[in-house]
C-alpha cells in the first residue's frame, strides 16, 4: 500500500449537500483545514442534512451553481482549494425521463465550467502537481448487462441508454479530455447504486421506505427482475477518499459492492423489516402494499461492477454486507421522519402523481 498523501485539505465538494455528498462532507471534514460545500440546493439539495457543520470555521456551504463561472473562480481563489469533488448533478433518471434539459445544463455543461475554472485556478497556481479534480460518475454510463455478461470493468465500451446517463457519459468524456490535453490532475470514479442515510425519496430504497411508513402503495417498475449492483454510501465515501490520496492522475476507477439483487427481493426485504422493526404500522405484512406498475421506459436490465482494479491497486473493498446495511436503513428512515417528511413537498406531490399516474 502506498503511504497517504495530505491531499483534500482545502477541499470544495459540489453538490455536498445532496445524499452521498453529505455522506462525504462528514466523512471527510475532521480531515480538512478549510472545506467548502457549493450546492444549488435544488429539490435534492438540503441544508438541514448539513446544519450541524455550519457552526464549524473551516466548513461553509455557497448556495450557487456550478455553471456560474464567476462564483465557481470566487471561491477557488478565496480558499485556496486544491482538490474539488465534484458530486453534484441532476441525479434521478425517471426525472432525466419527464425533462432531461436540466441534466444536460447541469451534468454536461456545469462539469465543462467547472473543469474550465479549475485549469485556469491550476494554471494560476503553477500547476502544481498535488492538485486534484475527483468526478463522480456511475455504472450507468455503460449501459444494460444481460445476464450473463461480465460486470462492467472500467475498458468497457460506454452506452449510455438514459438522458441521465448519457449526460454523465458527456461530463466524463470531458474530464477524460482535460487530462490528457491540459494534463489537468484529473480522477474518474464510476459507482454502482448506493444506499443508506440522507437519499432522497425519489429513488428505490428510501422511497419504498417511506411509502411503508405512510401506508401508500410500493410501485416496483415492470416484472420487479432488474437487478442493480448495491454499495453501502459509507463504503463509497471511504473508496473516494482512497482514490483521492493515493491513485495517479488521469486513472479511473469502478467502485461497486459486489452485491447483485433483483429489486423485488430488495423491496420485500424492506417490508419484511418494516414489519419487525414498525410492528405498530396499520399494514401488516407491508407486502400487500407492492403494486406492479408500467415499466420505464428504455429500462436498464442489469448493472454489476468488476472491481478488481481498486481492489488490487488501492487495497479497497466494500466492508458492509447488505442485510446489515439494509436494516441500519430502515432504522434511520424509522427514526428521521423529520428529515424527510419536510421533503414531501408539493413539488414532490406533483412529480410523485405525474411519474407514477396516482
Ligand atoms: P443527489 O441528487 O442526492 O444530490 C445532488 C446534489 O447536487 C444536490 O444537493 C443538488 O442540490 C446539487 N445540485 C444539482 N444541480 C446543481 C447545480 N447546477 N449546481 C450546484 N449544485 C447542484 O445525488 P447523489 O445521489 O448524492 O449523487 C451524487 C453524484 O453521484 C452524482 O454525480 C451522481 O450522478 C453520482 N452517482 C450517484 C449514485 C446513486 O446511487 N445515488 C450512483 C452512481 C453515481
Ligand atoms: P433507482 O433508485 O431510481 O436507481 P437507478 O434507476 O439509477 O438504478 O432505481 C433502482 C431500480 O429500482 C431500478 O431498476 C428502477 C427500480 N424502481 C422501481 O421499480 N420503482 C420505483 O418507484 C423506483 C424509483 C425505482
Amino acid at each position: 500500500m502506498k503511504t497517504m498523501a495530505k491531499r483534500g485539505q482545502r477541499i470544495l465538494v459540489t453538490g455536498g449537500a445532496g445524499f452521498i455528498g453529505s455522506n462525504f462532507v462528514r466523512h471527510w471534514c475532521d480531515r480538512a483545514d478549510e472545506m467548502v460545500v457549493l450546492d444549488a440546493l435544488t429539490y435534492a439539495g438540503n441544508r438541514a442534512t448539513l446544519s450541524d457543520l455550519e457552526a464549524r470555521e473551516e466548513f461553509s456551504l455557497v448556495e450557487g451553481d456550478i455553471g456560474d463561472a464567476a462564483l465557481v473562480a470566487q471561491i477557488l481563489e478565496q480558499n485556496r482549494i486544491d482538490t474539488l469533488v465534484h458530486f453534484a448533478a441532476e441525479s434521478h433518471v425517471d426525472r432525466s425521463i419527464l425533462g432531461p434539459a436540466a441534466f444536460v445544463q447541469t451534468n454536461v455543461v456545469g462539469t465543462f465550467t467547472l473543469l474550465e475554472a479549475f485549469r485556469k485556478h491550476w494554471d494560476t497556481a503553477g500547476k502544481p502537481d498535488d492538485f486534484r479534480f475527483l468526478h463522480v460518475s456511475t455504472d450507468e454510463v455503460f449501459g444494460s448487462l444481460g445476464p450473463e455478461d461480465p460486470a462492467f470493468s472500467e475498458t468497457t465500451p460506454y452506452a449510455p441508454n438514459s438522458p441521465y446517463s448519457a449526460s454523465k457519459a458527456g461530463s466524463d468524456h470531458l474530464v477524460r479530455a482535460y487530462f490528457h490535453t491540459y494534463g489537468l490532475p484529473t480522477l474518474i470514479t464510476n459507482c454502482s447504486n448506493n444506499y443508506g442515510p440522507y437519499q432522497f425519496p425519489e429513488k428505490l430504497i428510501p422511497l419504498m421506505c417511506v411509502n411503508i411508513l405512510l401506508g401508500k402503495p410500493l410501485p416496483v417498475y415492470g416484472d420487479g427482475q432488474n437487478i442493480r449492483d448495491w454499495l453501502h454510501v459509507e463504503d463509497h465515501c471511504e473508496a473516494i477518499a482512497i482514490v483521492l490520496q493515493q491513485a495517479t492522475p488521469g486513472e479511473t476507477y469502478n467502485i461497486g459492492g459486489n452485491n447483485q439483487v433483483k429489486n423485488i427481493e430488495i423491496v420485500e426485504s424492506l417490508c419484511d423489516l418494516m414489519d419487525q422493526l414498525a410492528p405498530e404500522l396499520p399494514t401488516q405484512p407491508a407486502r400487500d402494499l407492492i403494486t406492479f406498475v408500467t415499466d420505464r421506459p428504455g429500462h436498464d436490465r442489469r448493472y454489476a461492477m468488476n472491481i478488481s482494479k481498486i481492489q488490487r491497486d488501492l487495497d479497497w473493498q466494500p466492508k458492509y454486507d447488505f442485510a446489515t446495511g439494509l436494516k441500519q436503513t430502515v432504522q434511520w428512515y424509522l427514526t428521521h421522519r423529520d428529515w424527510w417528511q419536510p421533503l414531501l413537498s408539493e413539488e414532490y406531490q406533483t412529480y410523485y402523481r405525474n411519474l407514477y399516474s396516482v
